[in-house]
């Protein structure tokens, strides 16, 4: 069985004081959640607060991304073993938002991946196409280019430590999300892409849904057979709406 995962992402949005209340408002919340596990990733800066805010609650912690190098003269950079040091279980690598905005590429990301994986955190690797790519009929083809970088740089031995998020470009802050069977498709493609490769590691990877998901959508989208959990956005900045995406 795969335990279900939903994570916010906060992306660049919080402040001090915002932060702590959004905190204390899930926290006071969590006595509703069963059996699905619950995460966190605020901005870098922010990582210190949150961890100490979080202490004693089951709530993990994640970075939003990480560098692709350990150490050096990378000024602005955060390391993934500075991350390690945080308290954080997990980093997001690979959000199309870096991807697109900051032009990350495969390469780029696959070499982010191997940097979290070697300081014995998990990964959370976005994948997901833009809406040319999916009119296109490209979409499967977008996401096996993302997913074969990794591979081909850390193997299909390192997924047995990861998550995938699947988050389509045109439904992240949009309002559009994903219907259950257009997501469901690409996560099973993403299952059996894995499979291709090790069967166990394929059955056990919790694939995450992104892209304006919503407690009014969120509990349809986590029936389908091959949706884990859910990367939130929007929704994840307003405790009442995270923890109903989690009881979903
Ligand atoms: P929204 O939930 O705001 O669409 O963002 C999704 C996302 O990008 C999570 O990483």
């Amino acid at each position: 069985m795969r335990q279900p995962l939903v994570a916010g992402n906060w992306k660049l949005n919080g402040s001090l004081e915002s932060v702590s209340a959004l905190v204390s408002g899930i926290r006071a919340q969590m006595s509703i959640v069963r059996d699905t596990e619950v995460a966190v990733c605020p901005p870098f800066i922010y990582l210190q607060h949150v961890r100490q805010l979080l202490k004693g609650s089951e709530i993990s912690l994640g970075a939003q991304d990480c560098s692709d190098q350990a150490e050096g003269a990378y000024t602005g950079e955060v390391s993934a073993s500075m991350i390690r040091e945080f308290g954080c279980t997990y980093v997001i690598v690979g959000h199309s938002e870096r991807r697109h905005i900051y032009g990350e590429s495969d390469a780029f990301v696959a070499a982010k991946f191997a940097q979290v994986r070697d300081n014995n955190l998990i990964p959370i690797l976005c994948v997901g196409e833009t809406l040319e790519e999916r009119e296109q009929e490209q979409t499967e083809a977008v996401i096996a280019r993302q997913l074969d970088a990794v591979l081909k740089h850390s193997g299909i031995g390192a997924f047995g430590n990861a998550i995938i998020a699947y988050e389509p470009v045109w439904a992240i802050g949009t309002g559009k999300t994903a219907t259950p069977g257009q997501a469901q498709q690409v996560h099973a493609f993403v299952r059996s892409r894995l499979k291709e490769q090790d069967e166990r590691v394929s059955g056990l990877i919790r694939i995450l849904y992104g892209g304006s998901m919503k407690p009014e959508n969120a509990g349809a989208l986590m029936q389908e057979e091959d949706i884990d959990g859910g990367l939130i956005g929007g929704a994840s900045l307003k405790a009442e709406d995270f923890i109903a995406i989690t009881t979903a």
